[in-house]
């Protein structure tokens, strides 16, 4: 049987190349995906899921749009990074199937509601819609078969020294999204600088045709800048979330207490983790098998690349 998964994010170059590989792996079914509004303004988040799911060929899957603001915040983007449109230079065609006109937030409990402890939920944007979601439905926590988050770091940060983009953009949802009544696989920053798309793998991915050309290569190189040090390539972050869910295998993870700095002058969106806690209410990813990672990532992408070809 199939992982069933829905997927909120705000693609995003690595939450593009996540919905490839949550499309592309036969063991994972993709139920729904929804959008938030994150590395761009969510009317472009939700045009970029939209046409991805045409242009990829899952045009079954719902995609429904969610919050375009955090909770209590101004939007903050990550345009620097992800390009004006959120794909970098990829232009695809324009959509001709439209969202659900549901809610992000609805979708996500009316779906998992429907069939409890069956479906996996994966965030790898802001937290908004699922800090809304819990605020409808406390009971999503125990109705999800498991929760993943792409975002938090128990080292350094991104968006600041000490924050994740996806922890900054909305600090006020994290919160109430680590403090619900489940346990939530915090695939950080730690974890996901291990998935570099270095020139190895982009050598391989290359090699995969047509869809390598027009998306995988140029989503997974867009920002990337060689003279930084430690970076060997660009690093695939939400790809690392739903790889957890299919190849839980590939990770080691350890319990903790994660809390959120709401309130820090220069800390505000901070994962502060207790790896020896008394309670703990996370898994957090510390250590990535990277052979093993892209070799699994690869024969996905070129299952879906031999089709579209
Ligand atoms: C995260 O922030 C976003 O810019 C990426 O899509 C990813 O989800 C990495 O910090
Ligand atoms: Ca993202």
């Amino acid at each position: 049987m199939p992982y069933k998964l829905l997927l909120d994010c705000d693609p995003g170059l690595d939450d593009a190349l996540a919905l490839l590989l949550a499309h592309g792996d036969p063991n994972i079914e993709l139920v729904g995906v929804t959008t938030v509004g994150g590395n761009v303004r969510l009317e472009n988040t939700t045009r970029n899921a939209l046409q991805l799911r045409e242009y990829l060929g899952f045009a079954t899957v719902p995609v429904s749009a969610g919050a375009a603001e955090p909770l209590t915040r101004q939007h903050r983007d990550a345009t620097h990074v992800h390009g004006t449109g959120g794909l970098g230079s990829v232009v695809l065609p324009p959509a001709t199937l439209p969202v659900t006109g549901i809610h992000a937030a609805d979708f996500i409990i009316n779906t998992l509601k429907a069939t409890p402890g069956a479906i996996h939920l994966v965030a790898t944007g802001p937290l908004t819609n699922i800090a809304i979601a819990l605020e409808r439905e406390p009971a999503i926590a125990r109705w999800a078969a498991s929760f993943t988050i792409m975002g938090g770091s128990y080292t350094r940060g991104n968006a600041t020294v000490a924050a994740e983009f996806n922890i900054w953009a909305d600090p006020e949802a994290a919160r109430i999204v680590f403090d619900a009544d489940w346990q939530v696989t915090m695939i950080g920053l730690d974890l996901t600088l291990q998935a570099q798309a270095n020139g190895s793998v982009v050598e391989r991915l290359t090699k995969l045709g047509t869809l390598a050309d027009e998306l995988i290569v140029p989503l997974a190189t867009f920002y990337f800048n060689p003279k930084v040090p430690d970076w060997d390539g660009q690093a695939v972050h939400d790809v690392c979330a739903v790889a957890y869910v299919a190849r839980p295998d590939l990770f080691l993870t350890q319990p903790a207490r994660v809390d959120i700095e709401t309130r820090g002058e220069f800390t505000d969106g901070m994962t502060v983790v207790d790896f020896d806690p008394p309670a703990p209410n996370a898994l957090v990813a510390t250590k990535l098998d990277v052979d093993g990672f892209w070799a699994y990532v690869e024969t996905v992408y070129a299952r879906v690349a031999a089709e579209h070809s």
